[in-house]
């Protein structure tokens, strides 16, 4: 019932705006990540899992080559542009995210043509939980079926991830474009970022009395600042000076040795990519084994590794992190590229209140606005909706 309630009104919006009947709607979900931050553009390991929120693109083909594209979240306004024209650094605002997919799919040599796009989200923007990869993954996913192509999931998510890196410019790696596209319901998607090999790891904290929270603290993130870019490109200066192909190939025992022949800058960052890589390794036994209650230490542990290795933390997420354990959590971490945005907290059932309001309580101390705090369900990727 509301599923078909919520189509209808999908579609009617759509002919209001675009004057003719939609095709079809697509839907591609937001992330968290579990474990395994800052390791995926150096081709580590990462554990995220698809979001109930979604992007819904709702789409028609054009035969003029012409894209229109319209917001729900946006102005009003009808962006229109020509496919045979775009181009990196060409479009601004939201629509270079829908552009950008059009734009990389053509790029790649796929037949894509014109298309009139409705875009409609309950994804939070800047909060850390992938709004842009989800909206160009669902874009990406639209034109897909519309022009009945036939891509692989996981090259599709090489297709957005260009999208983003060339057409957007921000210098992201897979993980989030993946975790849209390949997630399923139930599953934490442990993935290899190097080969793109994915396992998919039943996760149900529900099923052991546990719930897992997302705290937006509603302070903005932008990974195009370029702080990210720098971080980046330090990973990448390592593993040179260290003659590896990526920081992956460090292992633990030849930590120490390595830290000796980087600069001081570089250390802390190398220190927490292999910390980080051995955390996945980690959480990917405790899951199968039942073991959710051990993964709190191994979220917090990873926290304090981006707050003190990594640096991308700040004093809102740490704040919750620490509300969150001394007020009974089994453990917290910030999610997501940081400098702002979201914290996972994992809680037995009874104290989801009690913690909530002690995070609550502590941001009205400090003088921040409240967080919003909501469920973490693992919900499916990327799929058509009708
Ligand atoms: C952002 C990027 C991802 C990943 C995370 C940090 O979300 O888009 O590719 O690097 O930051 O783990």
């Amino acid at each position: 019932m509301t599923g078909l309630a919520f189509s209808f009104d999908l579609g009617s919006t759509f002919a209001a705006v675009f004057g003719t009947d939609p095709t079809g709607t697509w839907a591609a979900p937001g992330r968290v990540n579990l474990i395994g931050e800052h390791t995926d553009y150096n081709d580590g390991f990462v554990l995220p899992i698809a979001l109930p929120q979604t992007v819904r693109v709702t789409a028609r083909r054009r035969t003029d080559g012409r894209l229109r594209l319209f917001s729900t979240q946006g102005d009003g306004g009808v962006v229109e542009l020509s496919v045979t024209e775009l181009a990196p650094g060409q479009v601004a605002g939201w629509a270079r995210y829908p552009a950008s997919a059009v734009w990389a799919l053509r790029a790649a040599g796929h037949h894509v043509g014109g298309a009139d796009l409705h875009v409609d989200s309950d994804v939070p923007t800047g909060a850390g939980l992938s709004s842009s990869a989800a909206l160009t993954a669902a874009t990406a996913l639209a034109c897909h079926d519309l022009y009945e192509l036939s891509i692989p999931r996981a090259e599709l998510a090489r297709i957005v991830q260009r999208a983003e890196n060339e057409f957007v410019g921000v210098p992201c790696g897979i993980m989030d474009q993946i975790a849209s596209l390949c997630c399923t319901e139930g599953h934490a998607l442990h993935l290899d970022t190097r080969d793109l090999t994915q396992h998919q790891i039943p996760f149900d904290p529900a099923a052991q009395g546990l719930r897992l929270l997302v705290v937006d603290t509603g302070v903005k993130h932008d990974l195009g600042d370029g702080a990210y870019a720098e971080l980046r490109a330090g990973c990448e200066r390592a593993a040179t000076l260290l003659g590896l192909p990526a920081l992956r190939d460090l292992r633990p025992d030849g930590l120490a040795a390595a830290l000796d022949l980087l600069p001081d800058e570089l250390r802390p960052l190398v220190r927490h990519v292999v910390s980080e890589n051995e955390r996945v390794r980690l959480a990917v036994k405790l899951l199968p084994a039942g073991r959710l209650e051990a993964l709190g230490a191994v979220l917090t542990a990873g926290h304090a590794s981006l707050r003190d290795d990594f640096r991308v933390s700040c004093p809102e997420t740490d704040l919750v992190v620490d509300t969150a354990a001394v007020a009974g959590a089994r453990g917290a971490r910030m999610t997501g590229g940081g400098f702002g945005g979201s914290v996972i907290v994992l809680v037995d059932e009874p104290d989801v209140e009690p913690v909530s309001a002690a995070i609550a309580a502590a941001f009205g101390r400090a003088g921040y606005a409240e967080p919003r705090i909501f469920p973490a369900l693992p919900a499916a990727g990327a799929h058509r909706l009708c």
